[in-house]
């Protein structure tokens, strides 16, 4: 449309012009000479000032594809509103896709949260979820400050910091009580956790059970979620396909935490697409002689399998020790082995995603992280716990098939970015997963529940 009538206007203007010109001669000839010359320039002037604009305004302005046959004239501020529409049409989708969610961070004494991180590994190691969704909420765009407004209501309780003084593990013993008492602290200070009696409050449980609070299985299941934690939201590591004690809670399942910062560095060494030269790599604990802990054996005896079969196999890089720069061998590794621990699920899962390993599940019943969004099929491999001793032959087939399309699908950026967690949250990565998955729980809300959805909301 536009293009057809830009030229209508243009000889509009130039008829306009000789109309103008005739006018001139026909009067007093002499008088209007000077006037004629004047009115010829400041025409011709007009003229090509007005195509100028016509050739080259809209180009810009295309790209907004807000134009229409009257931008043609329009005035700089115009052109600032309408670029301002088209860049707010993101974000505005980005908060239609979070349904407008709302949450209340409550501002907890910083005993119960930020007191901890004094200790500088609080903040980063593999149960540090909990300090990272903290800080991405405070500075959310779902935050809000109204708690009456609020859809959900998030209480910073850190639990995993108190490291053993004799193993460096998190000592998680105290977080029952830690956050039994944080849940006295706001259902006596605020009305909130009674109206609702916390099932509209989301807590973060990172550990090996989640909320179970314990990393030996047998006795995780026997302590149970805490009465106090029922009823309410949990974003936790732990999850599995089957029925189990430690998910019998409204959850989210969450990826163990990696910091991006490690990871970008890493990649700004060694980048994703660049040589793999390890073919298989495993570094981590794994018993030779793996002992009976209360009737059961770590990793299920999957790892120490694992090493027995393929120690010595020169396709298998295994290490059995820590080392600080174990991210350069994963970014330099095909196939990365994620064989369950205690838990089933491992930050190897992250750390293989992250760096462009194709990460090798082993791990029966393991319910992944943001499963919707994240097309775990496509960029993984999982291998049966029986299968370990089949390893070799599995990932010789897949090499010599499909290997080159799961890196294809593993390597897209949008795939590393769904599974960390940043302080700032960003459209795409865990926290917004995580946003996006509690704003499909909006029935739990107490305030939707009353108010009805407003009009703009979408669907
Ligand atoms: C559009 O707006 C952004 C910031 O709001 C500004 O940086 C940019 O220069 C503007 N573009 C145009 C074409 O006016
Ligand atoms: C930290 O853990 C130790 C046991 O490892 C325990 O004695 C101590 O009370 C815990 N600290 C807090 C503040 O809970
Ligand atoms: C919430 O309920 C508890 C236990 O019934 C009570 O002690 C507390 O005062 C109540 N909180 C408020 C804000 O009314
Ligand atoms: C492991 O230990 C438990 C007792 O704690 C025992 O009942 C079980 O038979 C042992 N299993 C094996 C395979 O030795
Ligand atoms: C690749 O091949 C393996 C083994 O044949 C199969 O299990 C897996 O689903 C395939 N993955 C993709 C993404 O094609």
């Amino acid at each position: 449309m536009e293009e057809l009538k830009r030229p209508t206007k243009r000889r509009g203007f130039y008829v306009k012009m000789r109309l103008l010109n005739k006018n001139g001669r026909q009067q007093d000839k002499n008088l209007c000479f000077k006037y004629y010359k004047w009115v010829l320039w400041f025409s011709l002037t007009l003229y090509f000032f007005s195509s100028y604009f016509i050739n080259h305004k809209p180009i810009p302005l295309s790209k907004t594809r807000f134009t229409n046959s009257k931008s043609n004239h329009l005035s700089r501020a115009l052109i600032e509103s309408v670029n301002k529409t088209f860049l707010q049409h993101p974000t505005s989708n980005n908060r239609g896709s979070l349904r407008d969610l709302k949450i209340y961070v409550y501002a907890l004494p910083s005993k119960y949260n930020t007191d901890w991180l004094s200790n500088q590994r609080c903040s980063n190691h593999l149960f540090a979820a909990e300090v990272a969704i903290h800080k991405a909420l405070l500075n959310s765009d779902v935050r809000t400050f109204d708690p009456y407004e609020a859809d959900f209501f998030f209480v910073p309780v850190y639990v995993s910091c108190n490291f053993s003084t004799v193993n460096g593990f998190p000592a998680i013993g105290h977080a029952r009580s830690l956050i039994s008492s944080a849940i006295k602290l706001v259902s006596s200070e605020y009305p909130f956790w009674n109206r609702s009696r916390g099932s509209d409050h989301v807590f973060v449980a990172s550990h090996d059970y989640g909320a179970c609070f314990h990393a030996m299985e047998e006795r995780a299941v026997a302590d149970g979620i805490p009465d106090f934690l029922k009823k309410s939201i949990l974003l936790q590591t732990f999850g599995v396909k089957y029925k189990h004690p430690c998910q019998e809670v409204e959850n989210v399942v969450i990826p163990p935490y990696i910091p991006p910062e490690s990871v970008q560095r890493t990649l700004g060494k060694f980048p994703v697409t660049g040589r793999r030269d390890i073919w298989v790599f495993f570094r981590g604990k794994m018993e030779v002689h793996p002992k009976n802990i209360s009737g059961r054996f770590y990793s299920k005896k999957v790892r120490t399998d694992i090493w027995r079969r393929y120690n010595g196999d020169r396709r298998f890089y295994l290490q059995r020790h820590r080392f600080a720069g174990y991210q350069s061998e994963i970014v330099r590794s095909v196939f990365c082995l994620c064989p369950l621990g205690w838990a089933p699920w491992s930050p190897r899962l992250v750390e293989s995603v992250a760096l462009g390993c194709v990460p090798v599940i082993i791990a029966d019943g393991i319910r992944l992280p943001f499963s919707k969004a994240v097309n775990w099929p496509e960029i993984s491999l999982t291998v049966a716990e029986k299968d370990v001793s089949k390893l070799g032959m599995i990932l010789e087939h897949v090499a010599a098939t499909n290997l080159t399309s799961i890196q294809k699908n593993l390597w897209d950026p949008s795939v590393r970015r769904a599974l960390l967690l940043h302080d700032q949250d960003q459209e795409g990565d865990a926290t917004w997963h995580v946003l996006r998955a509690l704003s499909e729980k909006l029935d739990r809300s107490h305030s939707r529940s009353r108010v009805p959805l407003q009009s703009h909301v979408d669907t």
